[in-house]
């Protein structure tokens, strides 16, 4: 019987991963960059007034770019110098963002209240859902609807206009059935410029709310209560233009802090603002682990033998979810059974997996990860599943024995300014290297009869 061989074209596949060696030891100090979660809300604020806006601190991130895209595809001018953005607003050229942007980062549709009540209309595509959640925006458009706008929802895109007899929004009360960051956000923006008093009950209590209502002040607006659960603002005719700084990211500096925790180091983090971390600096206390704040803004963690804790993700002042996935790369070496439960999105333990093929001993029980501390993770080949995932995945690596790859790189690049960076000046060792995936030719013997 006649063989036949046949060579299938090789098929090469290129990629990026980040290589790391274990049993990082770190030392130093490290600088904060600004709040991402601030400064894409801001970035859409700004299309509340004509005039100049100047935003600095401003992180260096592609959802941040992204924004800036979404910004001038309604003919915003954006210029960016190091860590300061000039946002120019005079001219809108159009209502409607398009899909193809939108659909890359889901903060873009915070641009619908702003373009509401500047313009009267506004065209935004409904985000998609992402790998933890639906995510919809249900509360940000009945929040809308309560403040007079017309909503209708036509081939994915959310059609809002403030009724022709009228040029303004309407104050309104509105009680949020849960306390939706973006919602909360959404709202408040557009209630900047309504007729009258709008009040939001049950209202998200970030510090990222807080320093958009800082921001919006700062450009002549009247709010009230942000930062607690009721917050008040009296409708203004029109806004002006701003200088204004962003926030540190309290969630970039608690990842640098169990950064410390988990690889048994000494390091110092600036600037911060300590109040806006209180869960994470007492989960990390209970777990045995000194941190110090002996000086202004700044934090320092003092590495110590790890007690297992139990973590419930709740809405702020309550633990962050953002920082879930960094907590389970620590509870799982450390000493005893944790328990986090994770409330605030329907699917973001999809990183328990990935730990698993480090090494870490967690059940999965619903929305509970059941972890049993193991000694110490092994590295290995792991994907990223969302970005706080990967930053996750990094801390585990840091500390792993052996080497850890990580593939899905864009969802780090997506929340976290020059990570690696910063992490090989604290004395980490890390890489991204290309590989190329050559497949080999699939040979094929076939009998021919
Ligand atoms: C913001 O998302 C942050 N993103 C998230 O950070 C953060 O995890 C989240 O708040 C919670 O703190 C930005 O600020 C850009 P939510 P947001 O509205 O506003 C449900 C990161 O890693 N919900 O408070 O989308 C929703 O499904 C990101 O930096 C509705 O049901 O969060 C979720 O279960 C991830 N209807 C819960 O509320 C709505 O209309 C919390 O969502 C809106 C939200």
């Amino acid at each position: 019987m006649e063989e036949q061989t046949i060579n299938l074209p090789s098929n090469s596949q290129n990629e990026t991963l980040l290589k790391i060696w274990g049993n990082s030891q770190l030392q130093g100090h490290v600088t904060i960059s600004g709040a991402k979660n601030s400064a894409l809300a801001i970035m859409a604020a700004t299309l509340l007034s004509a005039d100049e806006c100047r935003l600095g601190n401003v992180p260096a991130l592609v959802d941040i770019n992204h924004m800036g895209n979404v910004l001038s595809s309604l003919g915003i001018k954006l210029h960016r110098n190091q860590d300061c953005l000039e946002i120019n607003t005079k001219h809108i050229t159009t209502s409607k963002p398009p899909y193809e942007l939108v659909s890359r980062l889901r903060a873009s549709f915070f641009v619908i209240g702003p373009l509401l009540s500047r313009l009267g209309a506004a065209r935004v595509p409904l985000p998609g859902g992402c790998a933890i959640g639906a995510r919809p925006v249900d509360l940000h458009v009945n929040g809308l609807e309560a403040m007079g706008a017309q909503v209708r929802i036509e081939h994915g895109i959310v059609h809002a206009d403030i009724p022709g007899s009228r040029n303004r929004l309407q104050g309104a009360d509105i009680y949020l059935d849960y306390p939706s960051v973006g919602a909360t956000e959404t709202i408040l923006m557009a209630a900047t410029l309504a007729e009258g008093e709008t009040r939001i009950e049950n209202a998200a209590r970030e510090p990222e709310v807080v320093d958009l209502a800082n921001f919006c002040n700062a450009m002549g607006a009247n709010i009230y209560g942000a930062g607690t659960n009721t917050i008040t603002i009296s409708g203004v005719k029109s806004l002006h233009g701003v200088d204004y700084s962003i926030i540190p990211d309290r969630i970039e500096a608690g990842t640098f802090l169990v950064a410390g925790a988990i690889t048994q180091s000494e390091l110092s983090l600036s600037p911060v603002i300590p109040e806006h971390l209180t869960p994470v600096l007492a989960k990390l206390r209970a777990m045995g682990l000194k941190i110090v704040n002996d000086e202004p803004n700044c934090l320092r963690v003092i590495p110590g033998p790890l007690q297992a804790t139990d973590i419930e993700t709740l809405p702020y002042p309550g633990f962050p979810t953002d920082m879930q996935a960094q907590f389970m790369a620590l509870l799982s070496i450390s000493q005893g059974d944790s328990v986090i439960t994770e409330t605030v999105f329907e699917n973001r333990l999809r990183h328990v997996a990935e730990f698993k093929r480090m090494g870490a001993d967690i059940r999965l029980k619903g929305q509970q990860a059941i972890i049993r501390g193991v000694s110490m993770l092994t590295g290995a080949p792991v994907v990223a599943t969302d970005l706080r995932a990967s930053s996750a995945l990094v801390l585990a690596g840091l500390a792993a024995k052996g080497i850890t790859t990580i593939q899905g790189l864009h969802h780090l690049d997506r929340g976290y300014d020059n990570l690696e960076q910063k992490l090989q000046q604290l004395g980490a060792q890390l890489e991204r290297v290309d590989v190329n995936y050559e497949e080999l030719p699939l040979e094929i013997s076939m009998g021919v009869h």
